[in-house]
């Protein structure tokens, strides 16, 4: 597969011109990567009008893919997702009422962010017997009774969470195709899904657009993502997507995320699949090792994710996090019941043997009950946008007891909203803002 982006700015490179552009930085090694940090100059094309070799980049993308079509972003899903919600709800039938979109708790706070910036209002989805903060497990029956009741304009959900669980998509999708509203997915920790075999990507079961972080799971420079958008949605919204993703974006984007996102596309049609394989044999061998040694592996999880939860071997998660990092491990995420990590075929069995080694030493302890720290849903007082936009003052938990939440509170990962903006700040919350380190909350100034 060739890499258009790549080898245009290699060319430029080779070539020594003098660069009377942006950036500043003219090619100078200062970091090592400004020689190939190139702008918009003739012949590279730009990123939300492309036509060139953006454009020939995003096609072998797209053929890799196989969805409606594949769009580039260099500012993550949090790009994507304003982006998706902006293409459905300009495509919204009922255009009397105020948009509402029925949305699965777990949601990132980009979404909370993106809500905020086009003025939708939430509903939101809660599982039955919640238990923890980053999964979600609505079925397709509660989004089918949910749409029943409600006029939103289109269904958002997570998945892969945060833990690697997911919701049935498929059902989800089908109940969302049954209401006429488009399923839209944060699938930013799920980019590798589609080179399963079976693919388990969510477009392939049935959603209408998601956002992918290319940068969380597949060997792409940060803020690298795509927008994926059905053949029906290709269809139907495929022509503004572009100018979606430019309201959202800089006018700047970043070419080495492109040329990282470009080069992405010859590394996945090039035995990605047989690597990904073998990671995934790795991850399954040591989750059974894991388990071995007493503790609980969650089995279910998105393949190239480690959850382990700590408590009935006695430690509570960021207890064994420490641990992992004083053997040269850093985790993805840890809280007071589970540590996660993340893989990818650029790990090594080095990198899995330490997991294993750090692991096999910690004494079983008396165990440690389960924090059952469900979500809790306070009351809704105050629009989103109004909540965020307006003023706010930054005060303890405590004090906050009361107040209404301006900006989502949230502790970074998993940046899922303990309170969301607009809801009240109940005393129950408490505990999870506790239990999440967070002592600090911005509420709407009165
Ligand atoms: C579930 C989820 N959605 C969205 C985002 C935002 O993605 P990005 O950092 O690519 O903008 C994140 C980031 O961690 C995330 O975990």
């Amino acid at each position: 597969m060739d890499t258009p982006i790549c080898d245009f700015i290699k060319e430029y490179e080779a070539k020594g011109t003098s660069r009377l552009h942006m950036p500043g930085h003219k090619g100078v090694p200062f970091l090592g990567c400004e020689n190939r940090d190139i702008t918009e100059i003739c012949g590279a094309d730009e990123l939300y009008e492309a036509e060139g070799i953006i454009a020939a980049s995003e096609k072998n993308a797209n053929a890799l893919f196989g969805f409606g079509r594949t769009i580039y972003g260099t500012e993550g899903s949090s790009q994507c997702i304003r982006t998706m919600l902006f293409l459905a709800l300009q495509e919204r039938k009922n255009r009397t009422e105020r948009p509402v979109i029925l949305a699965a708790r777990n949601a990132h706070k980009a979404f909370l962010y993106s809500c905020a910036l086009l003025d939708v209002d939430v509903e939101w989805l809660f599982p039955e017997g919640a238990k923890s903060l980053c999964a979600c497990p609505i079925t397709a029956e509660q989004v089918a009774e949910g749409l029943k009741k409600s006029s939103a304009f289109a269904v958002y959900i997570t998945a892969p969470d945060y833990l690697g669980g997911s919701p049935d998509i498929k059902g989800i999708a089908v109940a969302c195709r049954a209401a006429g509203v488009p399923l839209l997915v944060d699938n930013a920790h799920g980019a590798y899904l589609k080179f399963l075999h079976p693919s388990k990507h969510p477009l392939d079961l049935g959603a209408a657009m998601s956002c992918d972080s290319a940068h969380k799971t597949l060997p792409v420079l940060t803020g690298g993502a795509y927008l994926h958008l059905s053949a029906e949605w290709a269809e139907r919204v495929g022509r503004q997507a572009k100018k979606a993703m430019e309201l959202f974006g800089s006018t700047s984007p970043s070419y080495l995320i492109l040329q990282s996102l470009d080069l992405c596309n010859r590394y996945l049609a090039e035995g990605y699949r047989e690597k990904l394989q073998w990671t995934i044999g790795q991850i399954g061998h040591l989750r059974g090792q894991l388990k071995k040694q007493g503790w609980t592996v969650m089995m279910d999880s998105d393949p190239l994710k480690l959850t382990i939860f700590t408590g009935e071997k006695g430690y509570r998660g960021r207890e064994v996090a420490e641990v992992l990092r004083a053997h040269e491990v850093e985790c993805e995420f840890a809280d007071l019941d589970a540590v996660v990590l993340m893989a990818t075929p650029e790990n090594t069995e080095r990198d899995f043997q330490r997991i294993e080694k750090a692991l096999e030493r910690l004494p079983q302890k008396e165990k440690i009950e389960p924090s059952q720290m469900p979500q809790i849903l306070p009351k809704q007082k105050m629009r989103i946008r109004e909540a965020i936009f307006g003023r706010w003052e930054e005060i303890s938990c405590e004090e906050a007891v009361g107040r209404i939440c301006a900006s989502p509170c949230v502790s970074c990962p998993p940046a899922i909203p303990i309170a969301a903006s607009g809801e009240e700040i109940t005393a129950e919350l408490l505990p999870l803002f506790r239990a999440y380190g967070i002592e600090k909350i911005e509420v709407v100034k009165e």
